[in-house]
């Protein structure tokens, strides 16, 4: 089955990732463009003057908007129970992250919480926030465990995941992160829990039934040290999982080393990576994904994005969508957010949030571009062209989101 989009006033062509340099800051694009896939493929696009003749068993009228590739967000903590106001609030009145995680808050309120839901429940109350991102934009969704942290919970939470994945359009993506924090009942026996969540008879269910792509560390003050961290990696990779690393947040650890060394699929957070740092990710295999919501939302200094993307890294951004640094669904508000406090260009960042977030999830030969072949993973907005996106914030323009050639928001009535 043929469809064309035509009529499309700006298309953003983001070549398939990774993407840095020149083409980072000046991706190509088409005015007065059509498109055309076939089934879930891109068969062409370009200038709407040069249209393959067709006939095309489909046509979708783009209404003067803009078309870009479906958004990948890389790094998000979506699937949990409960919530954490209190905590919010808390922060606002001066208490720092850190000092409440160490003091037994923080993510182990959400370790109690999810602990006590079924994965009913869990696939429940994060169902309609995965809707929400879908809505927004984000047609490909990593989701981390790191709740749970004994081995029952953590499987649920991976069932939950891949519950969700089937039930909703959007590709989901799914992380074991067991190495979030140190559960309470191991308070100062960080080595007994990581014998516990890499026992393995765990590693080896999560490794045969596909349950985890990607394993994850918190490499931190109060988490896992950089020799827990590498321990930990190493483990779930002989499983078959990829690494990640939540690095260089708060402290500088030197998880981002560690993300290289291990080869990586990404080394995330990075508010205080240095020269030194920038220089061993460049070249090497591993994205740098930053997540300036999380900046926003703790009021902490962002990292430094515009040096890295300077420096010609691929950089990718993520929502860190989670109940405690980062309750933010919206990646396009993340694009914003980037824009503002950060400096990169509304294209810069429709490249960080497509083409290089799709290399941070190992899927650079099939998402996150507009080029022929890759998947039809496409957002039709009504806005003009990309800067307007940025420029609106909060406003939602998609009025078509398709995912593998199938129309799977329609908002025309709204937006
Ligand atoms: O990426 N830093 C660790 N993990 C999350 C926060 C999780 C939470 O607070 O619930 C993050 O910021
Ligand atoms: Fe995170």
């Amino acid at each position: 089955m043929t469809t064309l989009i035509h009529n499309i006033a700006q298309l953003v062509a983001v070549p398939p990732g990774p993407v840095a340099g020149q083409s980072f800051t000046s991706p190509p694009i088409v005015e007065n463009a059509a498109l055309a896939f076939d089934e879930d493929r891109i068969t062409w696009f370009g200038s709407a003057d040069q249209t393959p003749a067709g006939p095309f068993d489909h046509r979708i009228d783009a209404h003067r908007g803009t078309v870009v590739p479906g958004l990948v967000d890389c790094h998000t903590h979506v699937v949990f129970a409960g919530s954490r106001e209190d905590e919010f609030v808390r922060r606002i009145e001066g208490a720092a992250y850190i000092d409440i995680l160490e003091a037994g808050g923080g993510i182990n309120d959400s370790v109690r919480a999810l602990r006590e839901a079924s994965v009913d429940e869990l696939v429940r109350q994060s169902h309609p926030r995965l809707r929400r991102m879908l809505d927004a934009g984000t047609t490909t969704v990593e989701a981390k465990t790191g709740y749970g942290l004994t081995p029952a919970d953590e499987i649920k939470t991976l069932e939950a995941i891949r519950l969700l994945d089937s039930d909703l359009p959007m590709e989901i993506a799914p992380t074991f992160l067991g190495a979030h924090t140190i559960p309470p009942e191991y308070d100062g026996r960080p080595d007994d829990y990581l014998a516990a969540i890499t026992d393995e008879s765990l590693l080896r269910r999560i490794g045969e039934q596909g349950l985890a792509e990607f394993a994850d560390v918190f490499c931190e003050r109060g988490a896992f040290s950089l020799a827990q961290s590498r321990r930990f990696l190493t483990a779930c990779r002989q499983h078959g999982m990829t690494p990640k690393i939540h690095s260089e947040q708060i402290t500088r650890t030197g998880g981002t080393h560690l993300a290289v060394e291990l080869g990586a699929a990404s080394a995330d957070h990075l508010e205080h990576i240095d020269e030194e740092m920038i220089a061993v990710v460049k070249g090497s295999q591993t994205i740098p994904v930053v997540l300036p919501g999380c900046s926003f939302f703790l009021g902490s200094a962002p990292a430094p994005a515009r040096k890295m993307i300077d420096a010609g890294l691929p950089l990718a951004l993520a929502t860190d969508c989670n109940p405690g640094s980062c309750m933010i669904e919206s990646l396009p508000l993340i694009m914003s957010i980037a824009a503002t406090m950060l400096r990169l260009t509304p294209l810069e960042c429709l490249v960080a949030c497509t083409a290089n977030a799709a290399v941070a999830l190992r899927r650079a030969e099939r998402l996150g571009a507009i080029a022929e072949g890759f998947q039809a993973d496409l957002l039709i907005l009504d806005v003009p062209n990309v800067n307007r996106w940025a420029y609106q914030v909060g406003v939602n323009p998609v009025r078509k989101v398709i995912k593998a050639g199938r129309v799977v928001v329609d908002r025309s009535d709204t937006a």
